[in-house]
């Protein structure tokens, strides 16, 4: 037996925003019958703002929950806010969802997505337009009619590392579990991605904003918890000046001086050739 939160038994029980707009400006589906559910959004637009939203599903009491919490969300947010959401979003508002129904949010996620694909300020494209669409991306489970990009954003979304997370996120593999080496595939390639962004030379000004965010969530809070400060004054190159006030805990275990400790961090963190320079 699943663990729900109260929220989502609230929201299962008392679903908000059921049924339909006749006049909507979007309509987004996601999911489909043969796959076990499926969910239909409307949204209501007014000056970039969502005025309306109401759903229709068939599904299980956590894409029912998903759906009613999304509404509730959305309505009364820019379309730029509403853009952003994501399932993880939908989860949290939640207060969580079981692991194998977190792909009832990602359902909510994709139909949220697909209904904003559809919008236009002068009306709304038809779902025929939007499916065909849709076909561009390849299918990689037929079982569940999940596609590669919709594979990818939930690995990205939810830093998802194994075949079954992504199972429980998407359906996809579920069932015949004939796509699941190619599941795999995605997996490697996303991570490999990941891994070769996060090796590669920075541009100068990625250096100057990377340097400036770890002095200043990193550097500074450690100087802070013994009455210490630091200030950035100027980076040029490799040459980072700064102004130091106090000292570190770090600092006082291994002896290091403030200089040294601040050097070490830039240089783990961002370039080994960088020199502190006290100014
Ligand atoms: S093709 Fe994915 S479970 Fe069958």
């Amino acid at each position: 037996m699943w663990d729900y939160s109260e929220k989502v038994i609230d929201h299962y029980r008392n679903p908000r925003n059921v049924g339909k707009i006749d006049d909507a400006d979007a309509v987004g589906l996601a999911g489909s019958l043969s796959c076990g559910d499926q969910l239909k959004i409307y949204l209501k637009i007014k000056d970039n703002v969502v005025i309306d939203a109401k759903f229709q599903t068939f599904g299980c009491g956590s894409a029912v929950a998903s759906s009613s919490m999304l509404t509730e969300m959305i309505i009364g947010k820019t379309l730029d806010e509403v853009r952003k959401i994501t399932n993880k979003d939908i989860v949290d508002a939640l207060g969580g969802l079981p692991p194998e129904k977190m792909h009832c949010s990602v359902m909510g996620y994709e139909a949220l997505e697909d209904a904003l694909k559809s919008y236009h300020a002068d009306g709304y494209v038809s779902l025929d337009e939007i499916n065909s669409n849709k076909s561009a991306d390849k299918v990689i489970c037929k079982c569940f009619d999940v596609t590669e990009n919709q594979i990818w954003d939930a690995i990205k979304t939810n830093g998802l590392k194994t075949v079954e997370e992504v199972t429980n996120y998407t359906k996809a593999g579920g069932a015949c579990g004939h796509c699941k080496e190619a599941i795999k595939d995605i997996i490697d390639t996303y991570y490999q991605k990941v891994a070769k962004e996060e090796n590669a030379p920075l541009s100068a000004a990625q250096k100057i904003l990377k340097i400036g965010k770890i002095i200043d969530t990193q550097i500074a809070a450690e100087l802070q918890k013994d009455g210490g400060d630091i200030t950035l004054q100027d980076i040029d190159g490799n040459k980072v000046y700064v102004k130091l006030r106090g000292k570190c805990s770090g600092c006082k275990n291994s002896m290091m001086t403030l200089k040294g400790f601040v050097e070490n961090t830039l240089r783990n963190a961002v370039d080994k050739d960088i020199e502190v320079i006290e100014v």
